[in-house]
């Protein structure tokens, strides 16, 4: 069974992803108050981990790529590197381009989550960091299977899918996200094409959201004037 998703994040009152981009808090509002909340409602869910997409894994990993000669051949199939009980940095990259250069991201135990065309030399050097590694078939997109696999080999309960809004997209068009927890700063980006919280890649007319609902579970005004939503995923109705 797949561990419960829940999809936290934070964004402009136009859904955009980029604080550096949104108008500067009020007057008389503290931006760390603001900034604050995003990491304060994360901990308090107490999940087992965090899936971020490639892009956003890349900005946080401070690994530089390294050349190791003669990788042995190995057979694609999941490696578990020593957990130690931490939570999990699991980056959702098919092409193996996020570097660590060490097992954890932030103190959190990294397990990437890799397509089967990964180079040999690549899974080298993740097993050198200790890193984790699983496959989501040839192309790395096979998300609930790697979702699956993920909890059979970590026992993880729940995950928080934290962006960006690429992986997001791919999340909701697959029926992985579970929970939608919003935080909504009183600021607004206004550009249009800026990156939304949600942003799916695929055909022209394909609606990620197809057969799905949004049932509002719980509002709150945060310090600041910050607003949190969640709101649970559900089948939509016939
Ligand atoms: N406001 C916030 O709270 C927040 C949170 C997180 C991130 N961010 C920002 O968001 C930006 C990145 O967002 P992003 O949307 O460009 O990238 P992303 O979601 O971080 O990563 C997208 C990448 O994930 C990989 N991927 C794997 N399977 C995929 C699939 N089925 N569909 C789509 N992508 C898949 C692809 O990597 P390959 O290209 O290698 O194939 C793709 O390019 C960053 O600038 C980051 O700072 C903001």
């Amino acid at each position: 069974m797949r561990p419960h998703i829940i999809c936290h994040m934070g964004t402009s009152i136009d859904g955009r992803l980029h604080p550096s981009r949104f108008t500067v808090p009020a007057k008389g509002i503290s931006p760390d108050v603001l900034r604050g909340h995003y990491e304060r409602v994360h901990d308090q869910f107490d999940a087992d981990g965090w899936i971020v997409g490639r892009v956003t894994m890349c900005e946080m990993a401070k690994g530089t790529e390294r050349t190791i000669k003669d990788a042995p051949k190995v057979e694609r199939k999941a490696h578990v590197g020593t957990r130690n009980g931490r939570k999990l940095a699991i980056a959702i990259d098919p092409k193996g381009r996020a570097h660590y250069g060490k097992d954890n991201v932030g103190g959190d135990h990294v397990v990437a989550v890799l397509g089967e065309g990964v180079s040999d030399a690549y899974l080298a050097e993740l097993r050198e960091d200790g890193a984790s590694y699983l496959f989501a078939g040839s192309k790395g997109d096979d998300l609930p299977r790697a979702m699956e696999e993920i909890a059979a080999l970590f026992s993880v309960k729940t995950l928080l899918l934290e962006g960006g809004g690429g992986i997001n997209g791919a999340f909701l068009k697959r029926g992985l996200i579970d929970e939608f927890s919003t935080l909504i700063r009183p600021a607004v980006d206004g550009v249009a094409g800026s990156q939304c919280i949600v942003d799916y890649h695929g055909p022209e007319g394909d609606r990620p959201g197809a057969g799905q609902s949004l049932r509002l579970t719980h509002c709150d005004v945060l310090e600041g004037g910050m607003v949190w939503l969640r709101h649970a995923v559900e089948r939509a109705p016939d």
